[in-house]
C-alpha cells in the first residue's frame, strides 16, 4: 500500500512537471518564433545593466557641469562636523577649502593622514577624498563614508568653491 502512494506520487509529480513544462511552453511560444524570444531576452538584460552602470565620465567633463546650488543641499551631509564662517567645529572650517593647503587652518588638531595623502586640497583631490575619506588618506580622522555619487561631488565642490573670499 505505502509503496504504491509513493509510485503514484512519483508518477503525479511528474506528470504535472510535464503539464507545467508543456504549458510553458505554449506560453512561451505564443506571439512568434525562436528570433523574437531571443531579441527579447536580451532588451531585457541591456535594460537591467544600462540601469546599473553609469558610464564613467571623466572629471573635468563633470566638473565643468557643476552645480553649486544642488552642492549646497550635499553640504548638509558635512554640516554637522564643518563651519564655512571660519570657526572649527569637529572638523575645520571649510570656507575657502579648495585650493587650500592640506591642513592648513590654525588651531585644529589634524591627524597627520591628511598631509600624507595630498598637499593642495585642487578640486581634482577633493573628488578623490570625499569619494571614500579613509580610502584616500587612510588613518585620518574624518569618520565619513563618502560620497558615492560623483555628481554629488563636484556640485558640492562647487558650493564650496562659491564661498571662497
Ligand atoms: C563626522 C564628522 C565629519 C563629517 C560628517 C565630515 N567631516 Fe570632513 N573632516 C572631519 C574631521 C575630523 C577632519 C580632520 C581630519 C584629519 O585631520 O584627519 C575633516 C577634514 C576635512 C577636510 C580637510 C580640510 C583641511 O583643512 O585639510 C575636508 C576638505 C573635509 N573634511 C570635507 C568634508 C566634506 C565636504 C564633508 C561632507 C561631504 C565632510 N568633510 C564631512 C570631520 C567630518
Amino acid at each position: 500500500m505505502t509503496m504504491t502512494k509513493v509510485v503514484g506520487g512519483v508518477c503525479g509529480a511528474f506528470l504535472i512537471y510535464l503539464l507545467g513544462g508543456w504549458v510553458a511552453e505554449t506560453l512561451y511560444h505564443v506571439g512568434g518564433g525562436h528570433g523574437e524570444e531571443v531579441a527579447a531576452y536580451v532588451i531585457e538584460v541591456e535594460e537591467g545593466g544600462g540601469g546599473e552602470e553609469e558610464p564613467e565620465q571623466d572629471f573635468e567633463t563633470l566638473m565643468a557641469s557643476a552645480d553649486a546650488g544642488a552642492g549646497e543641499r550635499v553640504f548638509g551631509k558635512c554640516r554637522a562636523c564643518h563651519k564655512i564662517d571660519g570657526t572649527n567645529a569637529t572638523g575645520p572650517h571649510l570656507d575657502g577649502v579648495v585650493g587650500r593647503d592640506v591642513a592648513a587652518v590654525d588651531g585644529f588638531s589634524y591627524s597627520g593622514a591628511l598631509s600624507e595623502a595630498a598637499d593642495t586640497w585642487s578640486q581634482e583631490n577633493l573628488f578623490h577624498f570625499l569619494e571614500n575619506p579613509s580610502g584616500f588618506a587612510s588613518g585620518t580622522s574624518m569618520s565619513f563614508a563618502g560620497l558615492r555619487d560623483a555628481e554629488d561631488r563636484v556640485n558640492l565642490i562647487a558650493y564650496l568653491d562659491s564661498l571662497d573670499g
